[in-house]
């Protein structure tokens, strides 16, 4: 159930409530791609860190422990013990952006595995199977994601394509749903809006998947290459289409200044790597743009990362002690990095709920954008 908490110009707060708890949008999903989110951060330290949403991956846990693995270890949520909801991708970004050789057909995708190179198949009914003994909470559309520079002819083609594999998806999904033996009987369904940077294409195909009565919405196929005007125009354009009593999700999107952007245009779920993958090279976000640990003038620094951060990392230790560790190899220094960041991230999506909530969305992020450049080194 999404419920609208309010609407401060296109910029919407909701409550979402799913098997797994609620959730308060705009959220931000806190990236575990292999079941575990990269730097050392266990599932104990979600709570300290504000996380809400977890996202992991079909074709990494269908490749390495397996599905039928997780299956039988009572699901995802038992097996990496979160309480937390969980919302997996498909696959089908993953098979077009690592997997070598890859053959895309009506029926899926044949291609070869980025560990061992064997061959594999992964099409809807294959995905949401998988998807379905992981047991998440939300579970993603099989599509495809076609490159930023590809042509109109082939867009189209393949969006047409995706429209074929949701409907499959969907089906598959309701017959999984009734089986005995299913890890969660109300896993939802989240439909992908493709159609790269023609809005023609994209508005087309938001109005077949807002009719399938889906439980959200994302728009996929952005921050693959375009700028992100062009990124901002599509969701102007796109965002409008999509049924607005439902989530609306930009995928692997973004930098502090993108999610402020698109929360404007109306969307409220949001994935990215960026925290945990800068985090775990000593570029930390903080309230007055980012700064590198690594860079000698923190030697001595004996002030947390950020004045007034209840992050793990902030409440007890300094720059100086963070920077030796990073420059020492040791885990903790990459853990702490990644705690700060994490934090930073749920933390502006927070205070984006506050500021919509009371109706001063427009101050925020213009106040937020302006000190955010403040520095950068
Ligand atoms: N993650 C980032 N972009 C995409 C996309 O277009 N499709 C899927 N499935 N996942 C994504
Ligand atoms: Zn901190």
């Amino acid at each position: 159930m999404y419920k609208i908490v309010n609407k401060d110009g296109n910029a919407k707060s909701a409550t979402f409530s799913t098997v797994h708890g609620e959730i308060q949008t705009p959220v931000f999903m806190n990236v575990a791609t292999v079941a575990a989110i990269k730097g050392g951060v266990s599932t104990r330290d979600l709570e300290d860190i504000g996380t809400q949403v977890v996202l992991s991956n079909t074709y990494h846990l269908h490749l390495r422990p397996g599905d039928d693995l997780v299956y039988r270890m009572g699901g995802l949520h038992k097996f990496m013990s979160c309480n937390k909801p969980i919302l997996t991708d498909s696959g089908g970004f993953q098979v077009f952006s690592l997997a070598k050789t890859r053959k895309i057909k009506e029926e899926g995708v044949y291609f070869h595995s980025h560990i061992d190179g064997h061959k594999l198949f992964m099409g809807p009914e294959e995905s949401m199977r998988i998807q379905s003994h992981l047991g998440s909470t939300i579970a993603m559309a099989f599509d495809e994601c076609p490159s930023a520079k590809a042509e109109h002819e082939y867009v189209q083609m393949s969006v047409d394509r995706t429209t074929r594999w949701l409907e499959r998806c969907k089906k598959e999904m309701d017959r999984l749903n009734g089986l005995r033996y299913t890890v969660n009987p109300h896993q939802m369904l989240f439909g992908i809006n493709q159609g790269a940077i023609f809005n023609d294409i994209r508005i087309e195909h938001a109005k077949r998947i807002a009719d399938m009565d889906l439980d959200g919405y994302a728009v996929g196929g952005l921050a693959v290459g375009e700028s992100h005007e062009e990124m901002y125009d599509v969701l102007e354009h796109v965002v409008p289409f999509l049924p607005e009593d439902k989530p609306t999700y930009l995928m692997g999107v973004g930098t502090p200044a993108n999610i402020l952007e698109a929360v404007d245009r109306g969307v409220d779920f949001f994935d990215c790597v960026y925290p945990s993958r800068n985090g775990r090279h000593g570029h930390l976000y903080t309230k007055r743009g980012h700064i590198n640990i690594l860079n000698a003038r923190y030697e001595l620094d004996d002030t947390p990362i950020e004045e007034g951060c209840q992050c793990p990392a902030c409440r007890s230790y300094s720059k100086a002690y963070i920077r030796h560790l990073l420059k020492a190899g040791e885990m903790l220094g990459m853990r702490l990095c990644v705690l700060h960041n994490l934090y930073f991230y749920n933390n502006l999506v927070k205070e984006i709920r506050e500021a919509i909530r009371s109706n001063n969305y427009q101050a925020y992020k213009k106040k937020t954008l302006e000190s955010m450049s403040e520095f950068d080194s």
